[in-house]
């Protein structure tokens, strides 16, 4: 239980942890925050200079400004704007956060100047698993699946190299399940990320064939210990129960006579 909810507060933590920056200075500039995180939304250079200004989304406006003083920001709760550096920073990102906003300026020479940016929330990439079986020809198949990130990409490098065509049988270093040829070996990396995060994982590959081998040596191995212990109880059992027996029936002739005894 405490396990359970001290993960969930390490997600809740994680997740408010991540913040994005936006430029928003060019007009259609294109903006990403993560859920629950924080953005900070470059609107402008400086407010200072500006006579007035309105950030609005869908017609509705969110933030009315004259230079340092703010008129009203319809975010209050969860949100700050730094006049000086024209920034607007919004918390606890939620995806209703998503969509077109547009400013409105005008400077203090009375030009007017529009702008708009699109705003798109994704959930960070959460874990990501990295499953690797050998296939019946000394191939390998690794594949990578990641949890909870919006439009996962997924990318691969070997020893911290791209994968080339040399290692790869088939997919590509963008496809999130890859064939790897005989004899490739190293440390194999697992890259998902998304525009608001990057999460990877690594296992160290070993070539098929040997690990085979490996796996097979390692079964006889264990058949033989198996066999062995098998053996040694077996041996244990019939020789104790060959003195219980003599214990009780008093006598060595018949073994398996005793044995049938000391079970009955
Ligand atoms: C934006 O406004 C239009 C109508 O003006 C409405 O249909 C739409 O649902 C609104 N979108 C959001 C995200 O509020
Ligand atoms: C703008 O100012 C605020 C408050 O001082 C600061 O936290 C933020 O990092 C600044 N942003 C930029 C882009 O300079
Ligand atoms: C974040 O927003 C959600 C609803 O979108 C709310 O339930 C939660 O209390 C907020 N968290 C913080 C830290 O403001
Ligand atoms: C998102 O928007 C819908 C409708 O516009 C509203 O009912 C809902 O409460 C909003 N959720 C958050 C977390 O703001
Ligand atoms: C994948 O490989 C191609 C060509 O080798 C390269 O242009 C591209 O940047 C690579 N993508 C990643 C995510 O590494």
């Amino acid at each position: 239980m405490e396990a359970v909810v001290g993960l969930i507060l390490l997600l809740l933590r994680v997740s408010q942890g991540v913040e994005t920056y936006c430029d928003g200075r060019q007009d259609r500039a294109q903006c990403y925050g993560a859920l629950g995180g924080t953005v900070d939304v470059q609107l402008m250079t400086s407010a200072l200079v500006l006579a007035r200004y309105w950030w609005n989304e869908n017609r509705t406006v969110i933030l009315d400004g004259i230079k340092t003083r703010i008129m009203s920001n319809l975010l209050e709760d969860r949100s700050s704007f730094t006049p000086s550096n024209g920034t607007f920073r919004i918390t606890n990102l939620s995806r209703n956060d998503s969509g077109e906003y547009q400013l409105e300026a005008i400077d203090l020479d009375g030009n007017i100047e529009r702008r708009t940016l699109h705003l798109t929330i994704q959930a960070p990439v959460g874990s990501v698993l990295l499953l690797s079986e050998c296939l019946s020809e000394g191939q390998m198949r690794a594949s990578c699946s990641s949890e909870g990130g919006d439009s996962p990409q997924y990318s691969w490098t070997l020893d911290g190299h791209t994968l080339t065509h040399a290692e790869l049988l088939s997919g590509n270093n963008e496809t999130n399940s890859i064939t790897l040829k005989q004899h490739v070996s190293g440390r194999l990396l697992c890259s998902v990320r998304n525009q608001v995060s990057r999460v990877s994982r690594e296992e160290t590959i070993t070539d098929c064939d040997r690990s085979l081998l490996i796996c097979g040596v390692r079964a006889a191995v264990g058949v033989l210990l198996l066999i062995c212990i098998t053996a040694y109880f077996a041996w244990k059992k019939a020789n104790s129960n060959k003195t219980e027996g003599s214990a009780v029936a008093g006598t060595r002739e018949h073994p398996e006579n005793s044995v049938l005894m000391v079970e009955l």
